[in-house]
Formats: structure tokens, sequence, C-alpha cells
């Protein structure tokens, strides 16, 4: 089917919002949050941003620049809100970023932030025709251009 069939969805209609408190056992001997543990975190919502995009099974194909900015204490609550910048034929690109709170003072930092690409699968596994993504707000719109730039960065890499 063409992409012009099908219709379009905007980046609201596929955010998502995942909140996570730190507890022990996400945490090194520092009481610091595991690296890996908050990138499983990150994937998993921008998954549920991909197949409520998509309407398909999405695998995680690439993600870029992990930048881990400040450390995640135990007790902190995290979140992670994953947004679609653009949709191409299977794949999707989703920005997300992540925040830490401190219980007491409420005080939220940003902790991480990276690009996540999904592939929207079929059946037999696979990558199959998506919906097109409509950016509206001018945020979303420069999002959605610089988007294809990064996609041929990440191929060529
Ligand atoms: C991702 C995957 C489905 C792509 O399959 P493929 O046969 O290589 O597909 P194609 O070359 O036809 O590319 C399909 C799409 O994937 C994109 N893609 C492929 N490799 C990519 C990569 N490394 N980074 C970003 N996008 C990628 C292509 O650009 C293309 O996008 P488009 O259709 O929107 O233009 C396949 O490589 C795979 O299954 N990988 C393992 C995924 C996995 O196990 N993830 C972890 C668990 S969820």
């Amino acid at each position: 089917m063409n992409l012009t069939t099908k219709k379009a969805k905007t980046p609201k209609d596929s955010e998502t919002t995942v909140t996570e408190v730190v507890c022990p056992n996400d945490t090194n001997p520092m009481g610091i949050l595991q690296g890996g543990k908050l990138v499983q975190w990150m994937d998993i919502a921008s998954a549920v941003c991909a197949q409520n995009h998509s309407e398909h099974i999405c695998v995680t194909a690439s993600i870029d620049s992990v930048l881990f900015k400040t450390p995640a204490k135990i007790g902190d609550i995290v979140t992670i809100k994953a947004k679609m910048t653009r949709a191409f034929n299977s794949s999707m690109e989703i920005f997300v970023q992540a925040w830490a709170k401190k219980v007491v003072s409420q005080k939220a930092y940003l902790i991480n932030e990276a690009y996540f690409t999904f592939v929207a699968i079929d059946d037999y596994g696979t990558p199959c025709e998506i919906k097109g993504l409509k950016p509206v707000t001018s945020v979303e719109k420069k999002q959605y251009a610089a988007a294809i730039k990064r996609k041929k960065q990440r191929l060529e890499s």
C-alpha cells in the first residue's frame, strides 16, 4: 500500500511517557542507576511509541549517541518521554528524553537523551510499510526536517 493512502498520524498521537522508581536492584554499589537499566526503560518507552504509531510489532534497529548527562540515584523518580520525529517507509526515528526527580525537593533534571530507530515488521519478521507522520508544532517540524540527515548519517556509519 502506498504511504499516501494511509492516514498520517501526529507525534502527539503516539507520544509515550513512562515513570519508574530507582530501586536497589537497578543500581551499582554507589546507589547510582545502572546505564543499561536506563537504556532498557528508554527502549521500552520508544517501542510502545513505535508500536502505537505503526500498529505493528517493532524491533530496535539502532540507538544513537546515548549520553549520560547526570546520575540518577536510588529512590529518584525517573520519567521517560518518547516522541516520534519522523516515519519513513518501515522505520521510525524516536527522540527519547529521561529526567530524574528527587522526591523531597521535587526538582527534576535531564539525565539522558537519545534517538532510537525502530522498524515495523510483519508476521514473517519482514519490514513492512507504515503510516506517515505529520509534524504540527515548530519543534516537531524542525525535528522532522533534520531526521532525514540523521538517518543518512547512521546508515553510512
Ligand atoms: C532491523 C531489521 C528488521 C532491518 O531488516 P533489513 O532486512 O536489514 O531491512 P532493510 O535493509 O530492508 O531496511 C528496512 C528499514 O530498516 C532501516 N534500517 C536497517 N538497518 C538500520 C540501522 N542499523 N539503523 C537504522 N535503521 C536501519 C532501513 O533504513 C529501512 O528503513 P525504511 O524502510 O524506513 O527506509 C533487521 O536488521 C533486524 O531484524 N535486526 C535485529 C533487530 C533486533 O533484534 N533488535 C533488538 C530486539 S527488539
